[in-house]
């Protein structure tokens, strides 16, 4: 697994040298959402996808505001905040969008210069430069707007030691349900509305230093009833990695249009996470409750050993077991990945979970696509929503 590992991130660097070095990411920080119930929303994400409890931020905290709970898997760190009163930006949020990721966080050498880097290249400013601090070190976090309301933070912490950001305490529970292998952020997916694609193309272009390294439109992507594009943006490292997606004419209305109906806007539709053993992790994740799409046919599991060639004699995994899970599988030239969608994880049908295994191959799916769209459509047809 390793050796495939490394071969995926010289190949990356190797492809994104047209990118800008402006803007030197050392990974996803965090990733923050405004929900109803934070208190909740950690129970679930402990108990159905093995987060662990990590830091709390609330009223016995000093925050008279809101209050926040951070779960940590690995790499994988989710911050969960609810407002503590009506008056507060975080209830306006859930209000329009309910449930939803407000904050993509990066980890930056330098957050001072990733602000005045970016805001002179055209960001909106969400929060200049602020420096935190306690007992353990200082934090220094400054934001700016991407697509609808949703913001980037960069997150410079190399004189920072404590659990999380400064004010927040560790947060130490009775209850630890074990993990389920996820590792770490491989990608993070937006979705803007009609024609905005190629804008946000060229505002992380631009304002960010990122090179667009794939692109498929919809007359790749496309059922029967419905279609769209998506625009495969990367920073120079190859560790961020945001595709963007936006609606295309069909005859029905397509899963990105019900996304921004439901969302009321752009926002982040799914996050994917990473595991070095999909059977296990996905397994697990049935068991404690999380609900996948539904399995491709019959005939997309005979069509697999034609689709991989040579790739099929490198499978580890056993195919009736993959399919037994719903587990779909791609390749590329440098190897296959195994894959597989959550459904959504709020009443509004907006953000769902990947969960992504890759043994070498660098897509997305690509080859899935027609079969995750009509899964997700026959999800459409009982909300009545396609
Ligand atoms: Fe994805």
């Amino acid at each position: 697994m390793s050796k495939e590992v490394k071969s995926v991130e010289y190949g990356l660097e190797k492809i994104f040298e047209g990118a800008q070095d402006f803007l030197p990411l050392l990974g996803t920080d965090y990733v923050e959402f405004y929900v109803g119930n934070a208190k909740q929303a950690a129970h679930f994400y402990k108990t159905a996808f093995g987060f662990q409890s990590c830091a709390y931020a609330g009223l016995e905290t000093g925050m008279k505001d809101r209050v926040s709970y951070v779960v940590k898997q690995d790499k994988i760190r989710l911050v969960l905040t609810t407002a503590l009163n009506s008056d507060s930006p975080i209830g306006e949020h859930v209000k329009k969008h309910g449930d939803g990721v407000k904050v993509v966080a990066l980890w930056v050498e330098d957050a001072r210069k990733a602000f005045e880097e970016t805001t002179k290249r055209g960001a909106k400013v969400f929060m200049e430069p602020t420096v935190e601090s306690d007992e353990n070190g200082e934090v220094v976090r400054a934001g700016i707007y991407t697509y609808g309301e949703t913001v980037h933070m960069f997150v410079e912490r190399k004189k920072y030691d404590g659990p999380f950001l400064p004010n927040f305490v560790k947060w130490e529970s009775d209850y630890n349900p074990t993990p389920v292998g996820l590792k770490y952020i491989d990608h993070m997916v937006g979705n803007v509305g009609w024609g905005e694609m190629n804008t946000w193309v060229k505002w992380y272009e631009d304002v960010m230093g990122f090179v667009n390294f794939l692109s498929f439109d919809d007359k790749q992507i496309h059922t029967e009833y419905s279609a769209l594009m998506s625009k495969v943006m990367s920073n120079g490292n190859g560790r961020i990695k945001f595709p963007i997606n936006e609606p295309a004419e069909g005859k029905k209305r397509s899963q990105i249009e019900e996304y921004l109906d439901f969302y009321e806007g752009p926002g982040v539709q799914h996050i994917a996470v990473a595991t070095d053993n999909i059977i296990e992790t996905v397994k697990q994740l049935r068991a404690r409750g999380v609900e996948f799409l539904s399995a491709p046919p019959r005939s997309y599991y005979d069509a697999i050993p034609e689709r991989l060639g040579e790739h099929m004699s490198m499978m580890k995994e056993d195919l009736g077991e993959l399919e037994k899970l719903a587990i779909m599988i791609d390749a590329d030239e440098e190897g296959y990945l195994l894959q597989i969608f959550t459904k959504p994880v709020e009443d509004r049908p907006t953000l769902f979970y990947e969960i992504i295994q890759r043994m070498g191959a660098r897509g997305f799916g690509a080859g899935n696509f027609k079969a995750l769209f009509e899964s997700i459509e026959r999800e459409q047809e009982k909300r009545g929503t396609l």
